[in-house]
């Protein structure tokens, strides 16, 4: 079967019940055409907590699908494959979040929505890349800090300290995206040199150096929309992100000229699910094996984060 007969079979599915597909700009492009809805973090879980459909089927990783499930706690919400996970979670535990808090008892916690239910539920708020460094400044300031404690991503905490002025601690030293953080600044030089007139756009996902020579720093959502707003029909971009963004404005602006800055920006673990995978969970809506749900008990205590971070942002 063709992918074209495969993405058709899927939306003849979705017909079959109260579904909506969201998918993150990272999936592989196929599931991109197929879905009711396309976004960065933020906008997925805006989505989300705006949605009435019964089902919600998430091409993205556990993070962002149990976002959703927190969300729409009497909702079916599913994962084409449970195994797509974002490995940067495991940089920190509840138990961790639970001793820096002992560490440091005054400051609020800030913890990127790339992380466990666990260890949101240790949290005072979430934040996204696109909201981060007002994320920090609002709490501090509600708290009346100069600082607060910020995980798991080191490279994110880093940039909103600089966006922000209020210290960032990291939980832990070094979290990171193995993706984005593999961008050097050979690879920066090199792609400014190869494409000089271009605009370079990375994600704040990325080491300060990086970020540093980058004409603009990030999140997926506001990379698209900086594109879409350029109105120099015949502008060049280099791309600092996963590579699925470009694949999407590709399509999306056919006059405009697109570079990834390095053939190393593939997420694998968004790449795990597939257009076949979508294919069959629209047609087992009502496997379990599917369908994300995180324990009440901790739901509810990660829904407070994840609520403040959306009416701060
Ligand atoms: P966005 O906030 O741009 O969606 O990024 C999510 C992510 O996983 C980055 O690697
Ligand atoms: Fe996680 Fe990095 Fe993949 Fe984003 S790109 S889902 S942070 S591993």
């Amino acid at each position: 079967m063709s992918v074209k007969q495969i993405q058709e079979e899927i939306l003849k599915l979705k017909k079959r019940s109260d579904t909506i597909i969201l998918a993150h700009y990272y999936q592989p492009i196929e599931i991109q055409e197929i879905a009711d809805h396309l976004g960065d973090s933020l906008g997925l879980s805006r989505l989300a907590k705006e949605t009435n459909s019964e089902y919600i089927v998430f091409a993205g990783v556990d993070f962002m699908a149990e976002t959703a499930s927190i969300l729409n706690q009497d909702k079916h919400v599913l994962i084409p494959n449970p195994e797509s996970c974002c490995p940067m979670a495991a940089y920190l535990t509840a138990q961790k979040v639970r001793d820096f808090k002992s560490q440091y008892p005054n400051l609020p916690v800030v913890v990127y929505v790339n992380s466990t239910a666990e260890t949101k539920a240790e949290s005072n708020i979430c934040c996204t890349s696109s909201n981060a460094a007002r994320i920090v400044k609002r709490i501090s300031e509600s708290g009346n800090t100069d600082a607060v404690l910020f995980g798991p991503d080191a490279n994110l905490a880093d940039y909103a300290e600089q966006k922000s002025g209020i210290k960032c601690i990291k939980m832990p030293e070094k979290g990171n995206c193995y993706v984005h953080s593999q961008l050097t600044i050979e690879d920066m030089k090199k792609i400014k040199a190869q494409y000089p007139n271009s605009q370079i756009l990375v994600h704040p996902e990325c080491i300060r150096e990086v970020r540093e020579l980058a004409d603009f720093v990030g999140s997926t959502a506001q990379m698209y929309n900086l594109v879409k707003k350029s109105n120099n029909n015949n502008s060049e971009f280099c791309i600092g992100t996963e590579r699925g963004l470009l694949e999407r404005m590709t399509q999306d602006f056919p006059n405009k000229e697109f570079h990834l800055i390095h053939e190393k920006l593939l997420c694998y673990n968004m790449k795990k699910n597939t257009i076949e995978l979508m294919r069959y969970v629209l047609d087992h809506l009502d496997d379990p094996m599917f369908e994300v749900k995180v324990p009440p008990e901790i739901a509810k205590r990660a829904l407070r984060p994840i609520e403040k971070m959306l009416e701060y942002s």
